[in-house]
């Protein structure tokens, strides 16, 4: 860890978001001044954390900062985890150390100052407060059998949430995880030098845990994050979790490819058999939603005739 973020670090284990901790404690237990506290309390800023600062009282987090347990996470994944406090973004990273992989590495950061969503938007990833997750995969026979795939990660990260005991989930086609008819968590899956029989994938995951105000005003869609639940899943142990689902899943599809994975589809699906509006621009289709096909299509019915669109540009309109 750098000397820039074990500062860091130690200062926020001090903070709490139900009471003020004051200056003067925090620079008497890291060891630095009061003028250090206060800079670095502007640096957190800085990275997306909101601090209320009250003279006489001190500092307050807005909303609970879960916090990676990084040594327990190195060391609970089987695989090479690379782990940072601060970076680009993690698909990034990944795809620019491809040659070096092996498929189940992961990367795991607690902020990305240059997160990528979907469609080249911006994924706002404050320090400490959302998973931000990337995993390497190498599938052996080319590009086309990666067909549909983002729909299993999808699934995954449902299946490794319920077991956590997250209620009200939902999958809205290709892959969003929605909470309560908002947007919980987006999958964003890149590939790296692909040919005839080999292509490498960089799956990269953002979870919503604890959204703070001032970061949701930079998102433009609904949202919504798990910190309304009684009980947290721990950032750590969830991730732990999902990595391993995320492997067997990957295992599996390879083997027996999308049709195992269309019944947990269909009973999370926000759309099945309702009116939608598939955005294919310039032009748009209007059908009954009705369902995935085996090649991670989405099915429209319109007029009794049952079509599958794919294609990265789609886009569906409905109301949920
Ligand atoms: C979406 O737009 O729905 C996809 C969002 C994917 C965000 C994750 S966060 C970790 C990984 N690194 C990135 O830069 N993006 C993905």
């Amino acid at each position: 860890m750098t000397e820039h973020w074990s500062k860091k670090k130690q200062i926020i284990k001090l903070l709490d978001h139900c009471r003020y901790t004051s200056g003067e404690m925090i620079a008497q237990k890291v060891g630095i001044s009061r003028t250090a506290v206060n800079n670095h309390i502007a640096q957190l800023a800085d990275y997306g954390i909101d601090i209320y600062s009250v003279k006489g009282k001190g500092y307050k987090l807005s909303k609970a900062l879960p916090l990676f347990d990084e040594s327990l996470l190195i060391n609970g994944i089987e695989d090479r985890c690379f782990f940072f406090d601060e970076i680009a973004s993690t698909n990034a990273f990944l795809l620019q150390h491809s040659d070096e992989l092996d498929s189940g590495d992961i990367c795991i950061a607690e902020y990305q100052s240059a997160g990528r969503g979907r469609r080249g938007r911006q994924w706002v990833s404050p320090y400490g407060q959302h998973v931000y997750g990337s995993l390497y995969w190498r599938i052996n026979q080319g590009m086309n059998a990666a067909m549909g795939l983002s729909l299993v990660i999808a699934c995954s990260i449902v299946s490794t949430l319920r077991t956590f005991g997250v209620e009200g989930l939902g999958l809205k086609w290709p892959n969003d995880i929605y909470k309560d008819n908002k947007k919980l968590a987006g999958i964003l899956i890149e590939l790296s030098g692909q040919s005839m029989d080999e292509c490498n994938l960089v799956i990269g995951f953002g979870i919503n845990m604890s959204m703070p105000a001032q970061q949701a005003e930079k998102i433009d869609q609904p949202w919504s994050d798990l910190s309304s639940l009684d009980t947290m899943p721990d950032k750590t142990n969830l991730l732990l979790a999902l990595h391993k689902q995320l492997k067997l899943d990957l295992a599996k599809f390879e083997v027996f490819g999308l049709t195992e994975f269309i019944p947990l589809w269909q009973q999370y699906d926000l759309f099945y058999d309702k009116e939608i509006e598939l955005v294919m621009s310039p032009k748009s289709i209007v059908g009954v939603c009705k369902g995935i096909d085996s090649q991670g299509g989405v099915i429209l019915e319109t007029d009794g005739v049952q079509t599958a669109y794919i294609g990265g540009e789609i886009s569906l309109r409905g109301t949920l």
